[in-house]
């Protein structure tokens, strides 16, 4: 069938048509590449107008397709007709299992959505060229074992189908590359090191994790976790419909476990979609691990993986697509002072979440400030336990990793806190964790490598109410009242 098809192409390749159907071509995955381009540059900046520039282009690409199709350009089936048959029902499995609509798929793809109408009700065949496309969207996971292969040859546990499609790594995430710059960072003169960086590597994540399983750590802290009490909240708010919980920045997955399982416990259809969410390889793996160990890999809590950035959040169909019918309720996660790692909690709250709907919710833990708003820098300095004991020592271990893995020369790095009081959110504040760092072949140099973050609770309330997001419960993360930490449950 192919090598038909390819005479076919040679027989037409110095006609004028062909000419124009190479130029057609060549200005449909130009502007498929730039319509994708400007869609991430919207995502990021939040900017409406690259929004509306991007409608446009995709107008334009829209034309461009339909020409193409007029022309009959490409458009040589070369899929026999069970082949086809089977495809179709393929694409629309897998096109549905990565949640993504014939509209968006298309504009993925650079097709119309006629085209993949067309399709997936097997009125049309596709042609290779299509193929192709629809062969290098990720989310698909299509191979051209999928497309060509005779059914009897395929074991039937091999078709990826929901239950066995579980991981998501998007185009453009290259955790070598991130490794690399980090590096080159590590090797220059000094300055901020981004926060993710604190969890990338192995290493890295090996610390971390072990800081969070220390006994002392699981007593003081995550044993006190008031998790059945919100998982009651959000039963009370979303009663037994089905509900999709996203972990974001979901760590070793411990505590987010623990709360599903309270959500489990109170539902008479367990019935929950699980999606893990986080940036480092290493953490999303050994949160998954934890998960299928704890609820078994034919559970009713069906666990689902993202490899990503929260700050992109609208580039994960995962996350962010909304079915017209039987969407399940949201609840969103960001526990063990994930919002600390935000670069902007407003731009968060009210951007990178702007796909929720209402009854959707948002679970966060965060460390309360010691003193009233509104004192002094002395004041704060007095008041916070963090400047009154030396760096702690599990902390210097985690995020001193990346120092004595990568800095040439390396003799001993020293963090101290720096007290930042210009933040985002009324009334909070940051410590910046400032690393000294010593190697034999440079002088002293300064590496800001994290920040930890104290709120005041009303106010980080007020700041999410403005975000269009209001609170249904605080509670404290311990026995007191006056806790120095708590969680709150926000709803859409
Ligand atoms: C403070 S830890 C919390 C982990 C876990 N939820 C817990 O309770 O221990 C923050 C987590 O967020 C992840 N993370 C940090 N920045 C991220 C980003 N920009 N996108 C996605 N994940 C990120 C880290 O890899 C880490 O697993």
């Amino acid at each position: 069938m192919e090598t038909e098809a390819l005479s076919a192409d040679e027989v037409a390749e110095h006609s004028p048509p062909s000419v124009l159907a190479q130029l057609l071509r060549t200005v449909r995955h130009h502007l498929a590449q730039a319509t994708d381009g400007i869609r991430q540059v919207a995502a990021r900046t939040g900017d409406g107008e690259w929004e509306q520039q991007a409608t446009q282009l995709r107008r334009i690409a829209a034309f461009v397709e339909d020409q193409v199709s007029a022309m009959d350009i490409g458009q040589r089936s070369f899929l026999l007709p069970d082949q086809l048959q089977r495809f179709s029902t393929l694409l629309r499995q897998r096109r549905e299992s990565a949640h993504l609509t014939g509209i968006e798929l298309s504009r993925r793809a650079g097709l119309s959505s006629r085209t993949i109408k067309n399709i997936e009700s097997a009125q049309v065949s596709p042609s290779r060229d299509t193929v192709l496309r629809l062969l290098g969207i990720e989310e698909l996971g299509l191979t051209w074992k999928d497309v060509l292969d005779d059914p009897a040859e395929q074991s039937g546990s091999d078709l990826a189908t929901e239950s066995n499609y579980n991981c998501y790594i998007p185009p453009g995430y290259d955790s070598m590359r991130m490794v690399q710059q980090l590096v080159r960072m590590l090797n220059g003169p000094g300055g901020h090191i981004e926060q993710t960086n604190a969890y990338l590597e192995h290493r890295s994540a090996l610390a971390y994790v072990s800081m969070c399983h220390d006994v002392e750590y699981v007593t003081a802290l995550r044993s006190k976790y008031p998790l059945d009490g919100l998982a009651r909240r959000v039963m009370i708010e979303g009663g037994q419909s089905p509900l999709k919980v996203i972990a974001l920045g979901v760590g070793d997955g411990h505590l987010e476990v623990q709360l599903v399982q309270h959500l489990l416990s109170m539902r008479t259809k367990p019935d929950i979609e699980l999606l893990l969410f986080d940036i480092s390889q290493p953490l999303l793996t050994t949160a998954y691990q934890h998960a299928i160990d704890t609820f078994g890999e034919q559970s009713a809590v069906h666990t689902l993986l993202v490899h990503g950035n929260f700050h992109d959040l609208a580039q994960y169909p995962q996350v962010s697509y909304t079915p017209a019918r039987g969407r399940r309720r949201r609840l969103y996660t960001m526990l063990g002072y994930t919002l600390a790692n935000l670069d902007s909690e407003p731009r968060f709250f009210e951007h990178s979440l702007a796909h929720c709907q209402p009854g959707d919710m948002l679970l966060l833990d965060f460390q309360q400030r010691p003193s009233p708003v509104g004192t002094s820098e002395d004041e704060i300095r007095r008041t916070d336990p963090a400047f009154h004991h030396p760096f702690k020592k599990v902390h210097s271990e985690w995020l001193g990793t990346p120092f004595s893995a990568h800095c040439r020369d390396y003799m001993s790095h020293e963090f101290s806190l720096q007290l930042v009081t210009q933040c985002l959110i009324p009334g909070s504040y940051a410590l910046d964790a400032v690393a000294t760092v010593r190697t034999r072949s440079h002088a002293e140099r300064r590496f800001s490598m994290f920040r930890f973050k104290r709120y005041d609770e009303a106010l980080l309330a007020e700041s999410l109410a403005r975000c269009g997001w209001d609170k249904l419960v605080s509670l404290p993360i311990g026995e007191s009242d006056r806790a120095p930490m708590a969680m709150l449950l926000v709803k859409r």
